[in-house]
């Protein structure tokens, strides 16, 4: 492993400014996706659809600095032959991918997952790392209920996701270390808030046991929020406040960036979030975005589908990569909304 070229990519992953896109959504995902927009998802509508977003070179020059790819696209070829890492790389931005298998359910642990696709994962790595992949990701799932989320499976998942994390560096690849507390449930703020620290705090005791890293992976939590259902919602400012002060108690400054994912929040609302943090400021690490939904669902709208609209969905990404390259400042403006960009 060397250490300093991994924080090299891991600082360029968190470039003032830039930010992350999240497009590695698999089989499934993606097919949920274009059903909502009326398009079947076949492999070449599946790859015009990410040409789109990769062409879109305002924004992939100026605010992505990676994006990360399901498996099918890291091999796939743009409609003129050109790799669709190419494509990224031409645009200055780093190709990643997303190495885990999905989850399965946990024995002994009703309603709980755990992710899979540790075993070959030394192999598919080197295979990635020839193929231009400078990091990956792997997304460990925990759900807020009733009785839930249990110890074994904050444990399994943190054990899994620090095995991945050791093989990535090993292969030279930065590992993005994905522990996502759910947001579906009716719970308030305050227990999002104790289970991400639980979720954390076990995540970093299974890194450091495993020997990686810090100043080599890129953290990617969710924030501290509401459940979608709970009644009341707590405020920006709140989530703000809350998330920086969980973060601070739970990560250490040897990492170098955080990149949240967005869960489900709406696309102001991810863009709001990140932005308060960032005004709060004197932070130890970098926050910026690693957002799918809150990246990709203008974009998917405005195209749809149709040849026609592409420079409408290149339009709308562009537009969302701004605010959020913007939040990743603290420079966001709520009227910057409604001027879209040029
Ligand atoms: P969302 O921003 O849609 O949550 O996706 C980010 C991601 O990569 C989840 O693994």
């Amino acid at each position: 492993m060397n250490l300093a070229d991994l924080n090299k990519v891991a600082q360029a992953m968190v470039a003032p400014g830039k930010g992350i896109l999240a497009a590695d959504e698999s089989s499934g995902t993606i097919k949920k996706r274009f059903d909502a927009i009326n398009v079947e998802s076949t492999e070449d509508n599946r790859r015009d659809y990410r040409e789109m977003l990769f062409r879109s070179k305002e924004a992939m020059t100026k605010y992505i600095s990676g994006v990360i790819l399901y498996d099918e696209t890291i091999w796939q070829k743009a409609k003129d032959g050109t790799p669709l890492v190419k494509l990224i790389e031409q645009a200055g931005a780093i190709p990643g991918i997303k190495v885990d298998e999905g989850t399965q359910a946990l024995p002994g642990c009703p309603g709980e997952l755990v992710t899979v696709g540790l075993d070959k994962l030394a192999e598919r790595l080197k295979k990635y790392y020839e193929q231009g992949a400078r990091f990956a990701k792997w997304r460990a799932v925990i759900d807020i209920a009733d009785g839930i989320p249990s110890m074994t499976a904050i444990h399994v998942n943190a054990h899994a996701l620090a095995r991945y994390a050791a093989l990535c560096q090993a292969a030279q690849i930065v590992p993005i270390v994905e522990p996502e507390v759910l947001m579906d449930g009716d719970h308030d703020i305050d227990r999002c808030y104790d289970v991400t620290q639980r979720v954390l705090n076990k995540t970093f005791q299974e890194l450091r046991v495993q020997r990686v890293a810090l100043e080599g992976m890129i953290l990617k939590p969710n924030m501290a929020i509401s459940g979608k259902k709970a009644k009341t919602r707590a405020g920006v400012e709140e989530v703000a406040e809350k998330t920086v002060r969980l973060l601070k108690s739970c990560v250490p400054a040897a990492v170098p960036g955080i990149a949240f994912l967005s869960g489900g929040q709406s696309d102001e609302e991810a863009t709001a979030h990140l932005d308060a943090m960032n005004r709060i400021g004197n932070l130890p690490w970098k926050l910026t975005f690693s957002y799918g939904r809150a990246l990709q669902a203008a974009p998917q709208k405005a195209w749809s589908g149709k040849a026609d609209n592409v420079g409408a969905g290149q339009q709308a990404f562009t537009h969302r990569a701004q605010m959020n390259g913007l939040a990743s400042k603290g420079e966001w403006k709520a009227d910057l909304e409604k001027k879209k960009a040029a």
